[in-house]
């Protein structure tokens, strides 16, 4: 899979693409992910990149100009037409499941917005699918791209390690992820649940299950909705529910 990540914040990005499970899986060519500068392509003599708003307002818009171009120079070099998404509070909010879907696409291209915004007539013409990460307004898109290729990097193969693996977490499977502990075994007084020192692993399977639904219950009714429950997670919740 290869991400471009397109911004007029290169360094921005690169720093946090070059830490931690991200930088060892572009180091491993498990995924490539590159930032483009859109200033590099900007027709203009100051290389200039946003203008006022016509019809007055404040702040900024980025030039349609810069964004067309630069995407048609990435199209013209991997030889095909990356999966284009703008990153905008306007756009419909990520979710894991479309996570999971774009993980399965080979070329991806994210365009940060900045300033106010980007003139409508490149989104017109590009068609980007359009994703906000939440009903909350940052500076730019920039953050949100590197969530969306943080969530989608990470679903690739050989990303993520075994300890690190994904299956049990929160929103994999449609559920909160139980609560987890480690060392010491008494902490400020607070034990770990006994189950979890029996050794018994049907037993602490049954008590995470729980867990999980519990904690969705109570914080997230909305997720049980799609969850897929077997007849026992069901009669579990109606037995909290009643208490
Ligand atoms: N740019 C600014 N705020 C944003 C958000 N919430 N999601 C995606 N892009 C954004």
């Amino acid at each position: 899979m290869r991400i471009d990540i397109l911004t007029l914040f290169c360094d921005m990005c690169s720093s946090v693409l070059g830490e931690n499970i991200i930088g060892r899986a572009r180091q491993a060519g498990k995924v490539e992910i590159n930032c483009v500068d859109i200033r590099n392509y900007t027709n203009d003599k100051h290389r200039r990149v946003d203008d006022k708003p016509y019809g007055g307002g404040m702040g900024m818009i980025m030039q349609a100009q810069p964004i067309y171009d630069c995407y048609q120079a990435l199209c013209e070099e991997t030889k095909t037409k990356p999966h284009l998404i703008y990153m905008t509070p306007q756009g419909k909010t990520l979710t894991q499941q479309r996570v999971k879907e774009l993980a399965k696409l080979d070329n991806i291209a994210i365009l940060c917005g900045h300033y106010e915004g980007v003139d409508e007539r490149v989104i017109e013409e590009l068609q980007p699918e359009e994703i906000s990460i939440g009903d909350y307004v940052l500076t730019g898109g920039e953050l949100p791209a590197l969530i969306l290729a943080d969530s989608i990097s990470r679903m690739l193969d050989g990303v993520l390690s075994n300890s690190e693996c994904f299956e049990e977490e929160s929103h994999f499977n449609g559920l909160l992820e139980y609560p987890q502990y480690t060392h010491p075994a008494v902490w400020k007084n607070r034990e770990v649940p006994e189950v979890l020192l029996s050794g018994h692993h049907e037993n602490v399977d049954k008590w995470r299950r729980q867990q999980a639904l519990s904690r969705t219950l109570k914080r997230r009714p909305d997720m049980l909705e799609d969850a897929q429950l077997t007849k026992e997670d069901i009669d579990f919740l109606a037995s909290i529910d009643n208490e």
